[in-house]
């Protein structure tokens, strides 16, 4: 089974999955490996993580298309040449089109940094500290159509400190992440 991993930055959530995937012979317990990381920008630091770590990488910048539509065209193309069982959204930061969900409805996931179903969108950490929430947390959810909704996967809570910045608790968050995903991801790929 093929895993493509779609990023924009970062990528310490793919590079969660992908030490997980080889470390713990993935590729001979559940048949699967990550068969390609995609970004939308060239300077995506997880690129260089990738690369190191012998995955096929694909570079798509999204200003050199007219329209959102043939952005996700192309990036369909580059995605379906690693005939994938399953894409993973880890910090890829554009909205993708209707036609393209549709496309891989069942084998499209996505990690977001709050406790769906509250605060989709963006600045999720600011505003959960903004609410006095006093537990924030992650969730990794299949795509629909429609931004940060969707059967939600996994959950991992963690709690909101006294002296929290957005800073200091999407750390928090983000540990808890690197947590969930790869698990999220072998369970989507047992089934
Ligand atoms: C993570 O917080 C993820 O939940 C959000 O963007 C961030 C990406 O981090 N969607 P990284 O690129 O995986 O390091």
């Amino acid at each position: 089974k093929n895993i493509v991993i779609l990023i924009s930055g970062g990528g310490s959530n793919m590079a969660a999955i992908v030490r997980t995937a080889q470390q713990e012979h993935w590729e001979q317990r559940l048949g699967a490996r990550v068969a390609a990381v995609v970004s939308n920008k060239a300077d995506a630091k997880g690129l260089a993580f990738a690369r190191e770590h012998g995955i096929a990488t694909a570079v798509l910048d999204h200003r050199q298309f007219p329209t959102r539509e043939a952005f996700d065209a192309e990036l369909a193309t580059t995605i379906d040449s690693h005939q994938p069982d399953l894409v993973v959204l880890a910090g890829f930061m554009r909205i993708l089109t209707p036609g393209f969900v549709a496309r891989y409805a069942g084998r499209l996931i996505n990690i977001h940094p709050s406790l769906l179903p509250a605060f989709t969108g963006l600045h999720t950490h600011q505003r959960a500290i903004d609410a006095g929430c006093k537990f924030a947390g992650v969730t990794v959810h299949q795509v629909t159509a429609e931004l940060d909704v969707g059967p939600i996967l996994d959950q991992a809570v963690v709690p909101v400190l006294p002296n929290d910045t957005a800073d200091t608790l999407a750390a928090r968050v983000l540990t808890q992440e690197h947590v969930i995903y790869p698990r999220a991801v072998a369970r989507m790929l047992q089934k």
